[in-house]
């Protein structure tokens, strides 16, 4: 791999040997993946946010930063924290939160502790090199911003918000974004996360291009952080919508791979068949934006949930929303709104508790968890 001259100078130490360490985490990374170089970023966002006490390692690389006074080169935000104080399981589980908050603090991190960052946090521009783990934010990053990440993992991520550099491969290349199945839509009632879900499931790790449809940007986020979890998926097209497919001729070179056509009945295929009333219902996997709230929020104005609810909410987004009416007749309708993410919330204590779940990406990673549309949260909810 070509380096810069600041680049070999920050792997012969002369910034100290954490700093060297991380280049040097890039530079193998980059050799195993063929990357000719290391390229500036204009941000990065980690996912390293649950307090798991075991996660000794992970704590000590932190330490040793602090302990060199090293800190983000880059915007760098964060994932959301775990719901550490929600019962005494989690409290356990999750005992190791206040250290490592401190300790993220310490090295510059920005606290909107969020996967959709986003929303306001970090925003990239179209063209913008970044190094960003959680899968479903990369997922809009390059598919909707038009910005350019690999799916990296947190250690990966680290080294890049420090050092300000990520090897050029994968997704950070013109010939690697280009599409390769495209996806027909025969669906009269569309599910966008039911959608993403399938999709992921059928690409696995290809980049798929979907035939035009007027996906809004809540859709887009939802359906994405399905297809990012259900398959590999980390960019995706929608022709005439997002920006790298005006057409289908611009964003494939040459014709598809193949071409896939999803059904109304792929998409209620995955709905939940069991009669049994399920014990809790979920909201927000990505978090919920303010609109979002207050948009499903207006359902459960004047009503009574039959089972627990949650709404879980980007942080900032839900200090919005706890200001409004909405939020109040959401809460006198049995609502619980929380800011943390509800999946990890919910794995610790989580027992034989069945939830019913509009989120492709929580139903995938939780156990005992049934898919329904909103509708069909909303009719078990009984509002
Ligand atoms: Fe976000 Fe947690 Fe879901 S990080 S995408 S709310 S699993």
């Amino acid at each position: 791999m070509k380096l810069e001259p600041e680049q070999k100078d920050i792997l012969a130490g002369e910034k100290g040997i954490v700093l060297a360490n991380a280049l040097k985490t890039m530079v193998q990374y980059g050799n195993v993946f063929e990357a000719k170089r290391l390229v500036p970023i204009k941000s990065s966002h980690l996912a390293g946010t649950f307090g798991v006490s075991t996660y000794k390692s992970y704590y000590r690389i932190l330490e040793q930063m602090v302990e060199e006074n090293i800190t983000c080169r880059v915007p760098t935000t964060i994932n959301p924290r775990p719901g550490h104080q929600l019962n005494w399981i989690n409290r356990i589980a999750f005992s190791s939160q206040k250290k490592l908050d401190a300790l993220l603090s310490d090295i510059g991190v920005i606290p909107n502790y969020s996967c959709v960052c986003y929303d306001g946090a970090n925003i990239p521009e179209f063209g913008d090199r970044i190094s960003w783990a959680e899968s479903s934010a990369v997922q809009y990053a390059n598919s909707v911003l038009g910005a350019r990440t690999n799916r990296n993992s947190l250690l990966i991520d680290l080294c890049s918000a420090v050092t300000g550099f990520a090897p050029e491969f994968g997704y950070l290349l013109d010939e690697n974004r280009r599409g390769r199945i495209l996806i027909r839509l025969d669906v009269q009632k569309m599910d966008a996360s039911a959608l993403g879900f399938i999709i992921g499931q059928r690409v696995v790790d290809k980049v798929p291009v979907l035939e035009n449809y007027p996906f809004t940007p809540i859709e887009l986020k939802n359906m994405g952080g399905a297809m990012a979890a259900s398959g590999g998926v980390a960019l995706f097209h929608v022709e005439g919508l997002t920006p790298e497919a005006p057409d289908l001729a611009a964003v494939f070179a040459g014709n598809p791979e193949k071409i896939l056509t999803i059904t109304q009945n792929d998409l209620d295929a995955l709905r939940d068949k069991d009669p049994g009333a399920p014990d809790m219902v979920v909201f927000g996997c990505p978090q919920m934006t303010f609109e979002e709230a207050m948009d499903l929020g207006g359902n459960f104005e004047g009503e009574k949930a039959k089972l627990p609810v949650w709404f879980c909410l980007v942080p900032e987004a839900c200090r919005r929303f706890k200001e409004t009416e909405t939020y109040q007749q959401v809460v006198r309708a049995g609502v619980s709104v929380f800011d943390f993410c509800p999946t990890a919330a919910l794995t610790p204590g989580m027992g034989k508790k069945k939830i019913l779940t509009a989120s492709g990406k929580c139903y995938y990673y939780l156990d005992n968890t049934a898919y329904g549309t909103v509708a069909d949260c909303l009719a078990a909810c009984g509002v």
